[in-house]
């Protein structure tokens, strides 16, 4: 078993600086050591060429560095592309959550029904005539279902990258009103907070498991450190009280490891700038540790 991973500095997709720290904070939090002894080689990749470029805005749609989140998200899809073609795992490090954008591209070149799971507060599922902010990061899962300015949604080829009966959003509780009218048209399933206080997490995941076993050639997981409370993922750019705990967050991870499904990972929206002691790049090295099937005992 094999494991690469690819940082991916990108901050673009928001307003907040900081975020493009995520790998670094992650790494300082010693993911190396916590996974060594689950892999027989873990190939750190290092981060993918960001840059200090200039902040721009597109003036037909508002769009923040649009030009320049496709280039990059471009770059990050090629190389998760390679390394699954290598026959490894791909493991990104966020950067904003608009690098799903690249992931996604890349990962979606190997499986033709890709599920996604992706665990976060928000949807991500604005357009440009739906994002009230104009950042790119609150767009990602729209752009690889096809929806969104064109720039963005031909990275990695201008087919969509996934399918909406193929996704599943954990820890909803803060949908723009265009997202839900998407989610709605689109059958999309979703588990709001509402669903993770009535059912409780492990029946969240053993749905969750079920519904994409049965659908899906590979499974990618997208986790917005957002996804979970504040009081435990503090370092993040778009806190939203009233989250996934750290404990139900480790017990969704477990399942996923047990299960066996997840075929590529990403972690995104580490802000070790408003983070409190690298609080939230260090739950992220735990939940990563519980992903690949780190055990106590
Ligand atoms: N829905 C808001 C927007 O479109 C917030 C998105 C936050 N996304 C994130 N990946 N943290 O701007
Ligand atoms: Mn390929
Ligand atoms: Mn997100
Ligand atoms: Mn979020």
């Amino acid at each position: 078993k094999k494991l690469s991973i690819i940082g991916m500095p990108m901050d673009l997709g928001q307003l907040r600086r900081g975020v493009d720290m995520g790998p670094s904070a992650i790494r300082y939090a010693g993911i190396n050591e916590r996974l060594h002894e689950l892999f027989d080689e873990i190939d750190d990749l290092g981060d993918i060429e960001i840059g200090r470029p200039e902040v721009s805005v597109d003036s037909e749609t508002g769009l923040r560095n649009l030009e320049l989140i496709a280039e990059k998200t471009k770059i990050l899809a090629d190389k998760v592309d390679d390394v699954i073609a290598s026959q490894s795992f791909p493991l990104v490090l966020g950067g904003d959550h608009s690098i799903a954008i690249g992931t996604l591209a890349g990962v979606a070149k190997h499986y033709h029904n890709l599920g996604v799971i992706w665990y976060d507060a928000h949807g991500d599922l604005n357009t440009p005539e739906t994002s009230p902010s104009g950042n790119v990061h609150g767009m990602s899962l729209a752009v690889s279902l096809g929806l969104g300015h064109p720039a963005l949604t031909t990275v990695g080829g201008d087919l969509p990258k996934i399918k909406s009966e193929n996704i599943v959003i954990i820890g909803a509780r803060s949908l723009d009103e265009g997202e839900r009218k998407l989610i709605k048209d689109l059958g999309i399933k979703v588990y709001t907070m509402h669903e993770v206080d009535r059912l409780g997490m492990t029946t969240i995941m053993e749905e969750t498991i079920n519904y994409l076993k049965g659908r899906t050639d590979g499974v990618h997981l997208s986790l917005d450190l957002d996804g979970l409370d504040p009081n435990d993922a503090p370092g993040v750019g778009t806190p939203v009280i009233g989250g996934i705990s750290y404990r139900e967050s480790h017990l969704a991870m477990e399942m996923l490891a047990e299960a066996n499904m997840i075929t590529s990972a990403e972690f995104v929206e580490v802000n070790p700038i408003l983070d409190e002691k690298n609080k939230t790049a260090t739950a992220a090295v735990a939940l990563i540790g519980s992903l690949f099937g780190e055990k106590l005992l």
